[in-house]
């Protein structure tokens, strides 16, 4: 009998205790408050395990396909790039003010399976700021920007500077001012050239992706969806 009304006083404590804390205002939710370390890893653990459980049965497209890939650097920019940077830039204003942190490209490319990253973009992770594309976006949409990744491990600078000229050409969010080929003067008044490195032929501009062969996009139809 004592147990259990020790039991009862305790579970009521801890209860009060709950609402207290929630009532009092004591938590900082500004996002410049750093996480305990244990918090950042019970979190980061929990969704990693989550989304590897949801995408077990995620059936991946063929993703060695340069157009593709291509395709998915262009909405990479459009879509990922004002969080989760470029290559060569500092972080944006939005990557420095969020918390969590969106890790950057190199990090992307090494987080999961193609399977786990499409899952990510399709659904978003909940109380964090990465936001669903899935709502928007269909799936053969996403599928490009997985590819992209896929490819992107490690990728350089100038490699990715390269790429990205290439791939104007491509994705569903291609606007040249947003790719910022304006402001880097990449293109002239003859239209669409490499300055980068002009002597180069263009099958050589993408050094890694020469094992991939050129074919169809899958599906990709340009630009007339809701954003
Ligand atoms: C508004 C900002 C924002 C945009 C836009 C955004 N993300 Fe994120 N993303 C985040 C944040 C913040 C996290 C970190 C979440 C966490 O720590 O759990 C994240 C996490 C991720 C992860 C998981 C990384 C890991 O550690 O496992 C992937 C993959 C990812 N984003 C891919 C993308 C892709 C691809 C796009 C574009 C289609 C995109 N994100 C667009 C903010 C963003």
């Amino acid at each position: 009998m004592r147990i259990i009304t020790i039991t009862l006083i305790f579970i009521m404590a801890v209860i009060f205790g709950a609402f207290g804390f929630v009532y009092s205002g004591i938590l900082n939710v500004s996002a410049t408050e750093k996480d305990p370390k244990i918090l950042t890893w019970l979190l980061h653990t929990t969704m990693k395990k989550s989304v590897e459980r949801r995408a077990r049965n995620i059936n991946v497209p063929d993703l060695m396909n340069r157009e593709m890939i291509l395709a998915g650097l262009a909405d990479y920019v459009g879509m990922c790039a004002q969080c989760h940077g470029e290559p060569g830039q500092k972080p944006g204003v939005l990557a420095q003010g969020m918390n969590p942190p969106p890790p950057d490209l190199d990090h992307l490319a090494e987080s999961g399976t193609a399977a786990e990253i499409f899952w990510i973009i399709r659904n978003g992770i909940r109380m964090t700021g990465m936001p669903s594309f899935g709502k928007t976006h269909e799936e053969k949409e996403i599928w490009p920007v997985v590819a992209f990744l896929e490819s992107a491990g490690n990728i350089t600078e100038e490699d990715y500077r390269r790429m990205k000229t290439e791939a104007i050409k491509y994705g569903h969010h291609i606007d040249e001012s947003s790719m910022g080929f304006s402001e880097q003067g990449l293109i002239n008044s003859d239209g669409f050239s490499n300055e980068l490195d002009p002597e180069q032929p263009e099958e050589k501009h993408t050094d890694s992706l020469e094992v991939f062969t050129d074919g169809d996009r899958h599906g990709h139809n340009n630009g007339n969806h809701v954003h």
